[in-house]
């Protein structure tokens, strides 16, 4: 199990971090984000987003559930909040859409057996008005390339 915390005192320090994972993106790749209403994720999958070339805009997807972003490989992206049971999670096929793109996962706790033994987890606390703390988890090769991306950087 590979670690790393980070300090973020800003929206745009967060989508920072997560461009430089969006750089690294590849396919198969899955990243779930943990953390209370407001804690930054959909901050974070923005700056995923722009590593990865898209230049359109990356919303909050309470309601949609999923969305979808094309740049250097495509990028979906779920959000599980408003799931009413866990196994409506499989309705989305998560599973299936890892074949041609990465995926990250708002709210992973809502359906915990979507998450890949593999995945990146990210859990980001608020600390005040403008800081928040990002802890990231790697307990794999896949995830520890993500994680090395994050932390070797800039
Ligand atoms: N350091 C920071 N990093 C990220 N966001 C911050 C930071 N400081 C303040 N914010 C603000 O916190 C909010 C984070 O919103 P965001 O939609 O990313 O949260 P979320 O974790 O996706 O919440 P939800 O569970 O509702 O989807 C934004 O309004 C953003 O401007
Ligand atoms: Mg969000």
């Amino acid at each position: 199990m590979t670690e790393a915390t980070f300090v973020s005192s800003s929206p745009e320090e967060t989508r920072a971090l997560g461009e430089r994972v969006g750089r690294a993106l590849e396919a198969g790749d899955v990243i779930v984000l943990s953390g209370e209403l407001g804690a930054g994720k959909t901050v974070f999958v923005q700056g995923l987003a722009r590593g990865l070339g898209f230049e359109g805009r990356v919303s909050s997807k309470s309601f949609v559930l999923m969305g979808e972003y094309a740049g250097r490989i495509k990028l979906y992206h779920a959000d599980l909040y408003r799931l009413d049971e866990p196994e409506m999670a499989e309705d989305l096929g998560l599973g299936e859409v890892t074949a041609d793109g990465a995926l990250v996962v708002e709210w992973p706790e809502r359906a915990e057996y979507v998450v890949p033994p593999d995945a990146l987890r990210g859990r980001f606390e608020v600390v005040d008005a403008g800081t928040r703390r990002l802890h990231f988890s790697a307990a794999d090769g896949r995830a520890e390339r993500l994680l090395r991306a994050l932390t070797e950087e800039g």
